[in-house]
C-alpha cells in the first residue's frame, strides 16, 4: 500500500477538525444561522493545522507526546476563544453558550477528537513501514553449513507473516552458494561489507559491483565491529555508501554507542554524529533506499539487550535526526534494532513504534531462532 504522506495526513486531520467543530456546534443546540460562521472558523483552524502538519519546522521537531498536546491545544484553545465572537454575533440564537462549563467541555471535546483522529491515522501509518529481520552471520559457518542454514530459513519461511522481509548476510565466500539455495524464495541476500573503491589494485577487498553480481540486494555498512577492529571512519563509509548505491545495493547503515558512551549519557550525540557525518551526505533519492540499524555496542553478543523502552527512545531520536534533514521521508525509513535480539525478546522490542525489525547476530545462525524472531511481528 502506498505510504500515507504528510499532505494526506494533514488533509484527513483538517477534515476531522471541520467535522468535530460541526458536531460540537450541533451538540450545543445552536440554530442553523450560527452554523456557517462556526464552520468557517473550523475551516480556518483546519487550514492552520494543515500548514502546521506539512511544515517541517513546526511538526517534525515535536516528539509524539508533544504532537498530541499540540493537536489538543491548537484546537481546544482557539475553539474556546472563538466563542465570545460567536456569542456577540448570535446572542439571540445561542443561549446555551452562556455557560462557561459547556464552552470548556465543547472546546476540550474538539481538541480530544482531533488528537484521537491523529492517533488512529498515525497507528495505521506506522504499520506501513517495511518490517525487516536481517541476519548478520559475521565470520561464522563453513560454506556447506551456510547453505544448510539458508535452506532451513527458506523452508520455514511460510510459517511467518509474509509482511516480514527476511534478509540473510553470509560471509563473502558463501554468497554465490547461498544465492543458489535461496532461489525461488523471497529471502533477500546481503553482504556484510564492501570496498570503498570501485575496482583495481586493492588486495583482499571485495567490490560492491562483485557482490551485486552475485545477487546481493543489501550490504551492511558501518557495523561497530568494522569501526572498532578495522578502523572504519565516516570518511571511508561515505565512499562505501557511494559504491553501494552506484551498484544498486541498499545499505544497512549501522550506528550505536559503546558502554562508556552510554554510561556518560552521550549515546544521543554519538548516533547523531554517525548519522550527520554519513547519512546527511545522501541525496533524497538515496535516502529513500536506506535501512538504519541501531546497535548499542554493549548489547552485541553480550546477552545484554537494550530494554524495549531504551530502544524506542533512541529509535525515535534517530528518526527525528533523519527528519531534520529529510523531512517526511524519515517516516518511511526502516530502523532496525540489533544486539542480543532473540526469540524471547524480539516481540516486545518490535512492538515499539519506531522499531521496524532487527539485525540479528548469534540468533541468526539457527534457522529456527531466526524465523521465531520474525514471528515477533506476526501478532
Ligand atoms: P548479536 O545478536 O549476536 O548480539 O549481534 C548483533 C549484531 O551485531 C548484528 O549485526
Amino acid at each position: 500500500m502506498k505510504m500515507l504522506n504528510d499532505k494526506w495526513l494533514a488533509a484527513l486531520v483538517a477534515a476531522g477538525c471541520i467535522a468535530a467543530v460541526a458536531a460540537a456546534t450541533y451538540g450545543c443546540g445552536t440554530g442553523s444561522g450560527a452554523m456557517l460562521p462556526i464552520l468557517c472558523w473550523g475551516v480556518v483552524l483546519a487550514a492552520g493545522l494543515f500548514w502546521g502538519l506539512t511544515t517541517r519546522r513546526v511538526w517534525r521537531r515535536l516528539s509524539e507526546r508533544q504532537r498530541y498536546r499540540f493537536l489538543f491545544w491548537s484546537y481546544a484553545v482557539p475553539f474556546f476563544a472563538a466563542m465570545p465572537t460567536v456569542e456577540l454575533l448570535f446572542a439571540e440564537t445561542l443561549p446555551q453558550f452562556d455557560r462557561l462549563g459547556l464552552k470548556l467541555a465543547t472546546a476540550a471535546a474538539t481538541g480530544l477528537t482531533i488528537a484521537l483522529i491523529y492517533d488512529f491515522i498515525h497507528k495505521n501509518r506506522q504499520n506501513m513501514r517495511k518490517k525487516i529481520v536481517a541476519g548478520n552471520w559475521k565470520m561464522n559457518t563453513l560454506p556447506a553449513e551456510g547453505v544448510e542454514l539458508a535452506k532451513g530459513v527458506a523452508a520455514g519461511r511460510s510459517e511467518v507473516c509474509a509482511c516480514v522481509n527476511f534478509i540473510v548476510c553470509p560471509p563473502f565466500t558463501h554468497l554465490a552458494m547461498v544465492a543458489e539455495a535461496l532461489k525461488g524464495s523471497d529471502i533477500a541476500l546481503g553482504a556484510q561489507n564492501c570496498a570503498a573503491e570501485a575496482k583495481g589494485a586493492y588486495t583482499g577487498e571485495v567490490a560492491a559491483q562483485m557482490i551485486a553480481a552475485l545477487g546481493c540486494k543489501y550490504v551492511i555498512l558501518g557495523h561497530s565491529e568494522r569501526r572498532q577492529y578495522y578502523g572504519e571512519t565516516s570518511e571511508t563509509l561515505n565512499k562505501k555508501m557511494a559504491q553501494a548505491y552506484a551498484n544498486g545495493l541498499t545499505p544497512i547503515y549501522c550506528v550505536g554507542e559503546n558502554l562508556a558512551e552510554r554510561e556518560a549519557g552521550k549515546h544521543f550525540d554519538v548516533v547523531k554524529a554517525q548519522i550527520e557525518e554519513v547519512v546527511y551526505n545522501l541525496t533524497e533519492e538515496q535516502f529513500a533506499d536506506l535501512v538504519i540499524a541501531y546497535e548499542p555496542v554493549w548489547a552485541i553478543g553480550t546477552g545484554k539487550t537494550a530494554t524495549a523502552e531504551q530502544a524506542q527512545e533512541i529509535h525515535a531520536y534517530i528518526r527525528k535526526v533523519l527528519a531534520d534533514k529529510f523531512g517526511a521521508a524519515a517516516d518511511a525509513c526502516p530502523i532496525l534494532y540489533g544486539g542480543s535480539c532473540k526469540p524471547s525478546n524480539a516481540a516486545e522490542i518490535f512492538a515499539k513504534e519506531d522499531v521496524d525489525g532487527g539485525l540479528i547476530g548469534g540468533a541468526a545462525l539457527k534457522a529456527e531462532d531466526f524465523l521465531a524472531i520474525g514471528k515477533g511481528f506476526a501478532k
